[in-house]
């Protein structure tokens, strides 16, 4: 049996991940941490009361429910210090909170080492982004010309997507085809991140929505795939994965891809 603790346990994930871990089977829910103290965590996922109160403080929630995993869907905002006090407290951790830069993403990788823990972070938990990604890495060497597109509601806090910039990463290695146009509105052609063109665009799409297509091409040849998802249900057997997989990677390790759990 293993013992859950939800950071953002009221948000559009993080409701879905407390409502996964009373459902299936093998998992308990430990406690949660949310903007809303002191509210029963069934309660607010829209179930039948828990019996499991939202914490007010992080730490102290964590150290009295003493979970073996903690899954975070929180904000940026809030990140960098959640993932401070997931490595004071030890515990193993799956994060889907998206936005850390570069160097903050070093300071996490040095801090899992130092302490040796055994964490994921990852930005896109769903199974075809992760399909694609794979796709992406075996075809990327054939295709000169790349270019990265996220859509989604216009009230998404970041552009792009942290799941754009980690397909930009992944689309960085590889031989450059030569664009000759000259950019009449700076930025016309996408911005670059790791060297590749990605553009953002932010429509008033209804719920959940997440949009994101790669473009290959070399000459004569174009390969455009598109995922688009419609719920955040999509996540959750990827983040249920991890849960289940996490404490199984030796200590110190930092998985940035499902693949690598299993
Ligand atoms: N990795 C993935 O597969 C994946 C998938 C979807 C979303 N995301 C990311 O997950 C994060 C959450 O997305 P969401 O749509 O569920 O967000 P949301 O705004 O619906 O929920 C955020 C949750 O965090 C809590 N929270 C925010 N600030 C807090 C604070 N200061 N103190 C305590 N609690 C706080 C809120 O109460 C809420 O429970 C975002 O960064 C999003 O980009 C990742």
């Amino acid at each position: 049996m293993k013992r859950v603790f939800v950071s953002g346990a009221s948000g559009n994930v993080g409701k879905l991940v407390v409502r996964n871990v009373l459902e299936r089977e093998g998992f308990e829910l430990a406690g949660g941490w949310c903007l809303e103290a002191g509210r029963d965590l069934g309660v607010l996922a829209g179930m039948a009361p828990a019996g499991v109160i939202s914490s007010a403080d992080l730490a102290s929630g964590l150290r009295d429910s003493s979970p073996d995993v903690v899954v975070d869907f929180t904000s940026t905002v809030v990140l960098m210090n959640n993932l401070r006090v997931y490595a004071d407290a030890g515990v193993d951790a799956v994060i889907g909170t998206t936005g850390l830069t570069d160097g903050e993403m070093a300071q996490v990788g040095e801090m899992v080492r130092e302490k040796g823990l055994r964490w994921s972070v990852i930005s896109n938990y769903g199974l075809g982004i992760n399909l694609v990604m794979d796709f992406l890495r075996t075809a990327r060497q054939y295709y000169p010309y790349v270019a990265v597109t996220d859509r989604h509601p216009a009230r998404m806090a970041n552009a792009p997507s942290g799941t754009a910039a980690t397909l930009a990463g992944i689309a960085a290695e590889g031989p450059k085809g030569e664009v000759e146009s000259h950019e009449v509105f700076p930025g016309v052609m996408g911005a670059m991140i790791s060297g590749v063109p990605v553009t953002s665009q932010r429509f008033p799409y209804p719920g959940p929505y997440s949009e994101h297509e790669v473009t290959l091409a070399r000459q004569d040849e174009v390969i455009r795939v598109t995922v688009q998802d419609f719920s955040s249900e999509i996540y959750m057997d990827g983040i249920f994965l991890a849960v289940g997989k996490v404490g199984d990677l030796p200590r110190g390790t930092l998985a940035r891809s499902l693949k690598e759990l299993v």
